[in-house]
């Protein structure tokens, strides 16, 4: 099984975030995760659809666009237009998850579907025709470098019984130590924000690619 490696340049250095994307170009990771905080669903503010539109001109990986936003409805034209090549939504942050998804996918975009820690991933099981990606969120959305909670990864199970076919993304906490375990209850696409970039990405992605591949053979 293909196990993609995201990692999130949420705790990469903000000043230089052209010049992390064209390294992670060469490195052997597969999709770029971009963390999108607007100080209202969670409390930092990160990034807008500019950004997008401006790493986009760099990047040679799909961007893996994660809106951690209220009223997503208002933001995911913007983020089409800008070239995210996947748009992942929260189900907590819209009362019309299904309308938003059917638009995600009218605008030629892949289109995810996140859950919090608290959030029961029975929530997608209705929208799983209009998402190719289910998001567990392995830590409480925000903020990067927070412990991996242990209570989610059950609900890695599950949404993995639920949907055989799509990406299954765990997003927090993950490392050498909690990959191998979410590889093993299902996730098929990982993102590591604070494992990567605190230290040599490109020893850092090898390592995790060593990991998840002893245990997705
Ligand atoms: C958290 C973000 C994550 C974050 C993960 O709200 O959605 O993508 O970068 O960070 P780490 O890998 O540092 O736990
Ligand atoms: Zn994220």
């Amino acid at each position: 099984m293909k196990i993609v490696l995201a990692p999130s340049i949420l705790s990469a250095n903000f000043g230089r975030l052209a010049e992390t994307v064209e390294e992670l170009n060469d490195l052997d990771c597969d999709w770029i995760h971009v963390d999108v905080m607007d100080g209202h669903f969670v409390p930092p503010i990160t990034f807008g659809a500019q950004l997008v539109k401006d790493l986009k001109k760099v990047a040679k990986k799909p961007l893996d666009c994660h809106l951690m936003v209220s009223r997503p409805e208002e933001q995911v034209e913007l983020f089409a237009e800008a070239g995210a090549d996947r748009i992942t939504v929260h189900a907590e942050a819209t009362q019309h998850l299904h309308r938003l998804l059917q638009r995600i996918c009218a605008l030629g975009v892949s289109a995810g579907v996140a859950v919090n820690p608290a959030t029961p991933v029975s929530v997608v099981e209705h929208v799983l025709g209009l998402a190719d990606l289910v998001l567990v969120m392995t830590v409480n959305p925000g903020w990067g470098g927070q412990r991996f909670l242990e209570e989610c990864l059950p609900k890695v199970e599950a949404v993995r019984r639920m949907a055989p076919d799509h990406w299954i993304e765990v997003d927090g906490g993950i490392d050498l130590e909690t990959a191998p375990r979410v590889v093993s209850a299902g996730a098929n696409a990982l993102v590591a924000g604070n494992y990567t970039f605190s230290g040599d990405p490109a020893e850092r992605l090898a390592a995790l690619r060593s990991v998840v591949c002893a245990v997705s053979k």
